[in-house]
């Protein structure tokens, strides 16, 4: 095999050591992790920050005026102002925490949306939408009136942009769409989404899930009015994201969810509501959760972010070469523009068994819809095998995916 020359340039394997789970095994045989669109494996660094928060200065936070309060509120706060330059916004207060870009939609849905939205206004989404960037706007469409319209996609797996620019009109109130295909790996055109939405007067929200884990991306650059993201696809714990809203837009909404922490007063002749972010953030938050995704931006500022890129890259075309090689092997989503995911079905062995034959080889992908039935439908497939990279994945995990299909192939195939 023909190897592409990247871990020369881009130390994977001294990567490789900040990772504990990469330095096991199953079955006993060494972890090949190709699940990185549904979560990425986390450092050391990160898992430390759990330890330490819960054994040095775990405390409730913005309540106490004792020690650990204050150290606890004081790493929060300042992991607000690390997400803040990580997505290049331009205050801490428009970045709010919540559980994730699933609840960032429902967020911005329930409160933007309800507030905003009147019968016969159109909202406006994408053919490859996530379940969870495609069901809020439903709920809301059924809520007010309401319709909602889907930029239809090719048989590459690419947005049709003609389509986009006949259906984004001065009825469309909101555009939602995501980044990156968790499914396909296809990079939208986001940048053009934006300028023409706001041309007609939409508000747009991008859903960057899959994109702030494999390129830089800037906010404020973008001119996007929301951002979504999910610190466990990069490199954080579960059950913590970002809700990136321009500073007019998240005054003006509602409050989402009533409780601590987002009031300023409370009496049963009304209640004021607290200034952004805080007005977003009822309740004990998930304050180890923020510390501990403030150790992954830590994290990332260590790695060279060019070199990653180019490695990640690599990964992708060789996986998707040596693939195509392969007879009865389809690669699913073949856009021009993609990053870290790989989609493909094999003729003759059902995506399940597949993906349960390469569990017992080591090597871990997801298999199925991927959360994207509609993209699925309209593709023509019940569902693909998803090897998904990340940049301490190797070309030599590369190549075990590639002989386990094979082998596969010659064990299932019908
Ligand atoms: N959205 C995640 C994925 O694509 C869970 O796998």
């Amino acid at each position: 095999m023909n190897h592409p020359n990247t871990q020369n340039e881009f130390d994977v394997a001294a990567i490789r050591n900040h990772f504990p789970i990469l330095q096991t095994s199953v079955y006993n045989l060494p972890l090949v992790y190709f699940d990185n669109a549904a979560t990425t494996q986390k450092p050391q660094a990160v898992i430390d920050a759990i330890t330490n928060y819960y054994s040095k200065y775990n405390a409730n936070i913005h309540r106490g005026v004792h020690y650990l309060s204050q150290i606890a509120s004081q790493a929060y706060d300042d992991v607000r102002i690390k997400t803040q330059k990580f997505l290049g916004a331009a205050q801490a207060s428009e970045i709010v925490f919540v559980r994730g870009t699933t609840e960032a939609v429902n967020l911005v849905a329930a409160t933007y949306g309800r507030q905003q939205l009147k019968a016969g206004d159109e909202i406006l989404i994408s053919h490859m939408e996530h379940h969870s960037n495609i069901v809020p706007w439903q709920i809301l469409a059924q809520q007010t009136g309401a319709v909602l319209k889907v930029i239809p996609i090719n048989k590459n797996g690419e947005l049709d942009m003609q389509a986009f620019y006949v259906l984004c009109t001065a009825k469309t109130k909101i555009v939602s769409v995501t980044y990156v295909s968790n499914a396909l790996g296809t990079i939208n055109p986001v940048k053009e989404i934006i300028d023409n939405a706001h041309k007609q007067g939409a508000v747009v929200l991008i859903d960057g899930a899959q994109a702030v884990s494999h390129f830089d991306l800037d906010v404020q650059e973008l001119n996007c009015d929301f951002f979504a993201c999910s610190a466990h696809k990069m490199l954080g714990p579960t059950g913590i994201g970002v809700l990136y809203g321009k500073h007019h837009l998240l005054t003006q909404m509602p409050p989402y969810m009533g409780g601590g922490d987002m009031i300023q007063s409370v009496s049963f002749n009304g209640t004021t509501y607290n200034e952004v972010p805080y007005k977003f953030e009822a309740g004990t938050p998930h304050i180890e959760g923020v510390i501990a995704w403030g150790a992954a931006l830590d994290y990332w500022q260590t790695i060279n972010r060019a070199q990653a890129m180019q490695h990640e890259q690599s990964l992708l075309n060789y996986c998707t070469n040596q693939l195509q090689q392969i007879k009865r092997v389809k690669i699913i989503g073949t856009a021009a523009n993609k990053c870290s995911v790989c989609s493909f079905v094999i003729e003759g062995v059902s995506n399940f068994d597949a993906g349960m034959f390469l569990d017992t080889m080591g090597i871990a992908v997801r298999t199925g819809q991927h959360c994207t039935e509609p993209l699925m439908d309209a593709l023509g497939v019940k569902g693909t095998i998803r090897a998904s990279f990340f940049f301490y994945n190797t070309i030599a995990e590369v190549d075990k995916l590639i002989a386990a299909v094979k082998k596969c192939i010659d064990v299932l195939a019908k």
